[in-house]
């Protein structure tokens, strides 16, 4: 029987436990806004992409601006098809790379040094943790424009548009939840130029240790929406 034939259902620890095997970037860039999601959002994001909506299992899946492959690797995990991931910083691929390598993962996921604007193709599952423009303005645009070009569900991740204190104050209570909330309408709007449909949009906590030289705290902690997208024929 073939890997693809029977699902099997992966418990979430499981999953975090593989994801933490994965080598962290030896030095980020600022500019390329490569902070890394922590192991505990991609898990529950990939727990949820594929116990909902079963989008990973037997499918195509591509990881745009995938940094050290980790949406990448925990799909092929959860028994996708096919896995590409693709990052302009030729470090986060060398070092997704190595992680492959020591998980005897080499020959299924294909890794590409490249601008996301060089994929091409039909994937079943789009999977991105674009820059949030925060150092180039609008960065994440291209992201979803090329993820409604050329998959048929898409899954973005962008910074929740208000500081809202009160959900910072749930989410803290609870980091295993996903808060459903509305889209912003902006990007509602640009989703729908290109022929995307909005099914879901779920907010989490994100937090992240001092990385660059601009971070004066610690860690930063910080509300992310992910988009769950269906592009339209
Ligand atoms: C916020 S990081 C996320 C990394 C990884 N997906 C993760 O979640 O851990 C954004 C990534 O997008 C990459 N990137 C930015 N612009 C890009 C482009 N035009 N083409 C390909 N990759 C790009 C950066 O190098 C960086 O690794």
């Amino acid at each position: 029987m073939g890997r693809y034939d029977q699902k099997r259902i992966i418990p979430k620890i499981d999953l975090q436990k593989f994801l933490k095997k994965i080598i962290e970037h030896p030095n980020p860039k600022a500019d390329l806004e490569q902070y890394t999601t922590p192991v505990s959002i991609v898990a529950n994001i990939l727990f949820m992409i594929e116990n909902s909506n079963i989008d990973i299992h037997g499918k195509t899946v591509l990881d745009l601006g995938c940094g050290t492959g980790r949406f990448a690797i925990g799909s092929y995990y959860l028994g996708a098809q096919q896995v590409v991931g693709i990052d302009l910083d030729k470090t986060a691929i060398k070092t997704a790379q190595e992680t492959s390598k020591r998980l005897n993962l080499e020959n299924n996921i294909d890794w590409i040094i490249g601008d996301i604007s060089a994929i091409r193709g039909h994937f079943d599952t789009v999977i991105q943790n674009p820059p949030f423009g925060i150092q180039k303005r609008h960065a994440d645009r291209k992201f979803l424009k090329k993820a409604l070009e050329v998959g048929k569900n898409v899954y973005s991740i962008h910074s929740h548009p208000s500081f809202d204190k009160k959900l910072i104050k749930i989410l803290r209570k609870n980091s295993e939840i996903l808060i459903r909330r509305p889209p912003s309408s902006f990007l509602k709007k640009y989703i729908e130029e290109y022929n995307g449909k909005i099914c879901g949009v779920y907010s989490m906590l994100m937090t992240i240790p001092r990385m660059f030289n601009f971070h004066k705290k610690r860690k930063y902690s910080f509300i992310i929406d992910l988009y769950w997208i269906k592009k339209l024929d």
